[in-house]
């Protein structure tokens, strides 16, 4: 199963206590923790976290550093984490624009827990669905017989996706909103949705078994009718 995560609130869940927007992000970095740790126990093998997107450029140069310093810390600190837990690191989207420092934290975590099978994280930096699909498009104008499986393919190419994702099965969007925030786009063709009015550092673990539950009870038809329907319709 996959999961992806908006993880939205942040600045909120900070001016609501008169702190800084940084204090925010913060207090979001430890709700990380906590929900790759459920998401683990629950048996999720991929999950993937939006953690900056290539529209937060326009932010202040002043938050956009402090996130940066915050994933690299995250990464520096979580990574032998991950290892105990057999969980493998990708960090998806551009890395032309980040700092140098933090795409060397990211090769080290991506090369430390190579060997982990457990659940892939994948944390989306500088990402933006739209770019990545038209650079897909792009690359792939040079190749003969474009088909489904080739353009996953190109898409994990450009975003540095150590293999082209599973679908998305659920998506969760903290915060309120009700957007997706040019997250996903093609990969989400088919994701159920499920917004969250908590702001991410507020959404703990038991935020996320309810996120699972309401999953559960979703009918899943792509496309079909439901099995009740045709029986009476082969009947009736
Ligand atoms: C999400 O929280 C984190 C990032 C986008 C990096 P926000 O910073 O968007 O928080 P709000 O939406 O302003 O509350
Ligand atoms: C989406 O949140 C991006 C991340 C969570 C990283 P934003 O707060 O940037 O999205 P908008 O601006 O409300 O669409
Ligand atoms: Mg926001």
């Amino acid at each position: 199963m996959h999961i992806a995560v908006i993880m939205d609130g942040n600045g909120r869940w900070a001016s609501r206590r008169h702190l800084p927007r940084s204090a925010g992000h913060r207090a979001g970095a430890r709700a990380v923790d906590a929900v790759v740790e459920a998401a683990v126990r629950h048996g999720i093998t991929t999950l993937t976290l939006y953690a900056f997107s290539a529209a937060n450029w326009s932010r202040p140069a002043a938050e956009v550093s402090a996130l940066f310093t915050l994933l690299r810390r995250h990464l520096l600190t979580q990574t032998q984490r991950c290892v105990d837990r057999s969980v493998r690191i990708n960090v998806i989207g551009r890395r032309d624009r980040l700092p140098p420092g933090l795409c060397r934290e990211i090769e080290r975590s991506e090369q430390a827990t190579a060997h982990c099978n457990r659940m892939h994280l994948r944390i989306a930096v500088d990402y933006s669905s739209q770019h990545s699909l038209l650079e897909a498009c792009r690359r792939l104008q040079s190749e003969p017989g474009i088909d489904r499986a080739r353009f996953a393919e190109r898409l994990a190419d450009v975003d540095h996706a150590l293999a082209p994702a599973p679908e998305v099965d659920l998506l969760i969007r903290t915060g309120g909103e009700q957007r997706l925030s040019d997250f996903l786009l093609w990969e989400c063709a088919y994701a159920e949705l499920y917004f969250a009015e908590a702001l991410w550092p507020d959404f703990d673990q038991q935020a996320f078994r309810h996120a699972l539950a309401a999953y559960r009870h979703r009918e899943r038809r792509f496309g079909r009718i439901v099995a009740d329907t045709l029986a009476t319709a082969n009947h009736g």
